[in-house]
């Protein structure tokens, strides 16, 4: 059943709770009925046709993916569609992965989506999005999803981005947004949508923080207050990373690992410097744009970040 929550008739657009559809019938139905009727209650009639735009997230919502939303909703206009999917892939969990004890509320992740500009949740079960089961043809995402992340976890972007594309299907959104935060991921699906002519503009969002650095994560809610405080090393590491932007690539390596050398409880798995359209180290002579990335877990949690670095030649001193 879909269901829309009582709102005021008067209430602005983005104060409205979005109405959560789980079939693919019902997606389809809000679309229609959006194209039909949606610019004409919602909109500015001297606003544009407005564009449908689109948040894809496993849930547990935090700040990070609101902003993801906010965003959606600048892009789309006041007569788009904003549509936020919540599913937690399967294909993307290696085997000791957290699956099934992701975090999941469906309520809550809809209450904080009311006020921030989403029109629709699609949350699909699993047997709406593999109908047929687990797919047999799927997306690979070729040298992208064998480095880095891909060592640690083998698969999981060629999971991330057969989910992505099929949800672009469903959807077919004229913007998709996705964070900067997951980077390697964020790459990846630029590069299939570049690849694969998918009709998609893909639109990335700058990591969203807590003010003490720390990058906003659903994971984060497994950490214990001391981890939480031990894990401000990854961001703390790569600010180091860039403060030494002019000591050369070799340089940035250094002050980033030297922070997480001296960090108790911290096990590091990664840390690259790498060309952002290719994700290949850099070498040590490399001036221009680079990404600097971490994984580490703490504790038991695996956590991610990374930043965008203009390095340039080390300065002879
Ligand atoms: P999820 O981890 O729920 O993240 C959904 C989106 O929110 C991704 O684009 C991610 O990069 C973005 N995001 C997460 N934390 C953020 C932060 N602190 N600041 C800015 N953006 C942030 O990524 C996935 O889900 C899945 O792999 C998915 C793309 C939905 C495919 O299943």
């Amino acid at each position: 059943m879909s269901t829309r929550t009582q709102t005021p008739p008067d209430a602005e657009p983005t104060q409205r709770t979005p109405l959560v559809v789980r079939t693919r019938s019902e997606l389809r139905d809000a679309q229609l009925r959006w194209a039909l009727t949606g610019p004409l209650e919602h909109a500015d009639p001297d606003a544009g046709p407005g564009q449908r735009a689109v948040v894809m997230t496993m849930g547990a919502l935090h700040d990070g993916h609101l902003e993801l939303v906010r965003r959606a909703r600048a892009e789309a206009g006041p007569s788009g569609q904003v549509l936020v999917t919540i599913f937690v892939n399967p294909l993307q969990f290696g085997a000791g992965e957290d699956l099934a004890t992701y975090p999941r509320d469906l309520d809550g992740d809809v209450a904080k989506l009311a006020g921030v500009g989403a029109d629709v949740v699609f949350a699909p079960t699993l047997d709406v999005v593999y109908p047929d089961g687990d797919p047999v043809v799927r997306v690979s995402a070729g040298h992208i999803g064998e480095v880095l992340e891909g060592e640690s976890r083998p698969g999981h972007l060629d999971g991330v981005l057969t989910v992505v594309l099929k949800l672009m299907h469903l959807v077919r959104p004229d913007v998709a947004l996705f964070g900067e935060k997951d980077a390697q991921q964020l790459l990846a699906v630029r590069r299939m949508v570049r690849d694969l002519e998918v009709p998609v503009e893909v639109v990335g969002v700058a990591t969203v923080r807590e003010p003490d650095g720390l990058a906003l994560s659903s994971r984060n809610a497994y950490l214990s207050a001391d981890e939480r405080e031990r894990a401000l090393a990854l961001s703390r590491a790569l600010r180091a990373g860039a403060a030494a932007a002019d000591r050369g690539a070799a340089g940035v390596i250094n002050a980033a690992q030297q922070v997480l050398d001296g960090a108790d409880g911290v096990v590091v798995d990664y840390l690259a410097l790498v060309d952002p359209v290719t994700v290949q180290t850099v070498a040590d002579d490399f001036s221009g744009r680079a990404l600097l990335l971490v994984a580490a877990r703490v504790g038991t949690t695996r956590l991610i970040d990374n930043q965008a670095i203009e390095v340039s030649p080390e300065v002879q001193r």
